[in-house]
């Protein structure tokens, strides 16, 4: 804000030698902005660390709960996919020169409890399957979120590999999302041609 102000001033009236101190309080902005965006990008990537091995805790609860062979083998798959994402998210850490460490993300935690609850509301077979797929999607689109976040901020700051790395998580992402929907899809058509019997 202030060197939003500080600048259009420089840019009115004034002469060369408040242009340049505009120009030094920019850099020394910027030298901060791109010290907490890598803040704020270590601490997603531990977020997000932490967010996916709790995946692999909660898929295979989510695959004991389902019936649908359709939406089983999509959770099996994604269940391979979510540890290969772990082994990335390591290699991004590494990149970083950082440890991989876990932080508690209480964003996944919450949709991992609701899911939880909506398995035990839900009686067994198409409902607790569509009642899976809704909690799925949800966390889906909450990884979308951060691995897009992510990967932009690996851009900005020039981190090519690591941009790489959480795009081809982000787009396994995105495909199992889409994925859930046709499964969604598949089953309530399923149900509905069961009903007109
Ligand atoms: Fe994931
Ligand atoms: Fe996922």
């Amino acid at each position: 804000m202030k060197t939003t102000t500080q600048k259009s001033s420089a840019n009115g009236s004034n002469g060369k030698s408040q242009n340049s101190k505009s120009t030094e309080t920019n850099s020394g902005s910027n030298h901060s902005t791109s010290s907490q965006l890598e803040k704020l990008f270590e601490d997603e990537l531990k977020d997000i660390y932490w967010a996916e091995k709790a995946l692999t805790k909660a898929i295979p609860k989510m695959i004991k709960n389902a019936t649908s062979q359709e939406l089983i083998d999509a959770l099996q798959n994604h269940l391979g996919e979510t540890e290969e994402q772990i082994s990335r998210l390591e290699q991004v850490f590494e990149l970083v020169g950082k440890k991989a460490v876990a932080k508690k993300c209480e964003a996944m935690a919450g949709l991992l409890k609701e899911g939880e609850e909506i398995m035990e509301a839900t009686e067994e077979g198409a409902m607790r399957d569509a009642g899976i797929i809704l909690a799925g999607q949800k966390v889906e689109h909450y990884e979308i979120a951060t691995y897009g976040t992510l990967r932009t901020f690996a851009s900005i700051m020039g981190m090519n590999e690591a941009a790489d790395l959480l795009e081809t998580t982000l787009n396994e992402e995105k495909a199992v999302d889409e994925k859930l929907t046709e499964v969604a899809e598949a089953a309530i058509n399923l149900e509905a041609a069961e009903t007109e019997e």
